[in-house]
């Protein structure tokens, strides 16, 4: 065995804030500026939270739960400045259920929005029937978003170990997008899968797609890889059969932004050809998405509403022009991969074999039991 790359302990697994809130603001990592630039941005509002999510300065499905939570309390405490003697709980509640519908309308397909913010209504409703003081609600409601960033990092933990087992030392893994520390609050979850391979001393290559046309891939997950000194290989989207077709990838593992009840998936767009690439070339295609991630209530992925983002972020290249004026744009941000391409969907609880209809709903058992 050669010796492993073992990411540094201040590595951006370990190290770097996606997102942190420091009791006053919401700090994020710009991913809009990534690779050239590390700027943070402090957003003071949930307004700012809301428009940080729209712009993808925030991106990724459990991270943008965790911007949105916080997003909340932000509102909370605008509600309690504003309202200043004469503020209340139920007063409370009613402001957050307007911040809520705002944060709920920036990205409709990732799931992890809507749990975060539900779980967070819940919470303020439950509290609200006792005898707290506003101030006291509100600062449960911040212990509640801490907790939901602390249990993210926890659970891609949990998974990437469960997802390293799959893997082997040796292994080329193409993923896609990004679904790594800086789509979560940490560490990730299909590159969690790899990070914990690594760090159990298995040697792994990744393929990444560019993933046109945002380019998480080639800018924040190649980013994310070479920081932590694993071998990134970027290759444009339609290069992926071609690298497959060449004996040069052993195992697709993506992230998911919402799993059906069904098992069908919904990630970024180009998940799905790549699902058929892998089967054509017998080769597994993980998905690797916590318990948030999955959604009982739709029940196949014909429910999942797909986002379509705006024309220019597919006719231009930074501020540059590709196509011609006057011609239609189609940019869904997402697609659906059927839950029959799917070889196994790794969790925090295990990996997850087909059928996955009942696996799914014992997941989200177990951890709506662990939650309390
Ligand atoms: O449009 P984005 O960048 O928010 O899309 C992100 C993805 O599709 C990720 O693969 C998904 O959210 C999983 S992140 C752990």
């Amino acid at each position: 065995m050669s010796s492993p790359r073992v990411p540094p302990a201040n590595s951006l697994a370990a190290g770097v804030k996606t997102l942190e809130f420091t009791g006053e603001v919401l700090r994020l990592l710009d991913q809009t500026k990534l690779p050239v630039a590390e700027v943070y941005l402090d957003c003071r509002t949930s307004a700012e939270v809301a428009l940080a999510i729209t712009e993808m300065k925030v991106r990724g499905a459990p991270a943008i739960g965790v911007a949105a939570a916080y997003g909340l309390v932000l509102g909370g405490q605008a509600y309690l400045a504003m309202a200043g003697r004469d503020a209340s709980c139920v007063g409370l509640l009613h402001h957050l259920e307007q911040v809520a519908a705002s944060l709920l309308a920036t990205r409709p397909t990732a799931v992890n929005l809507g749990w975060a913010v539900k779980r967070m209504l819940r919470t303020t409703r439950r509290l609200c029937t006792g005898d707290q003081t506003p101030a006291d609600l509100l600062g449960a409601l911040r212990s509640e978003a801490e907790a939901m960033q602390r249990d993210d990092v926890a659970m891609n933990k949990r998974l990437g170990d469960h997802g390293a087992a799959l893997l082997h030392h040796g292994d080329t893994v193409l993923t896609h997008c990004n679904a790594g520390a800086l789509a979560t609050a940490g560490y990730g979850t299909a590159l969690g899968v790899i990070r914990s391979a690594v760090a159990a001393g298995k040697q792994i290559t990744v393929f990444v797609d560019e993933t046109r046309p945002y380019l998480q891939g080639a800018r924040l997950t190649a980013w994310e890889l070479h920081k932590d000194h694993i071998p990134v290989t970027v290759i444009a989207d339609n290069m992926a059969g071609y690298v497959m077709q060449q004996g040069r990838i052993s195992a697709v593992i993506v992230g998911a932004d919402r799993i059906a009840a069904n098992g069908d998936v919904a990630n970024k767009i180009g998940t799905y050809s790549l699902a058929l690439l892998a089967r054509a070339h017998g080769l597994p295609f993980y998905v690797a998405a916590p318990s948030s991630t999955v959604d009982l209530d739709t029940p196949n992925g014909e429910a999942i509403p797909i986002e379509e983002r705006p024309p220019h972020e597919l006719s231009h290249l930074a501020g540059q022009r590709l196509a011609p004026e006057g011609i239609t744009i189609v940019n869904p941000a997402f697609d659906v991969t059927p839950a029959a391409y799917v070889t196994a969907i790794i969790t925090e609880a295990g990996v997850l074999r087909p059928p996955y209809e009942e696996a799914l709903r014992g997941l989200v058992a177990g951890a709506a039991r662990r939650a309390g």
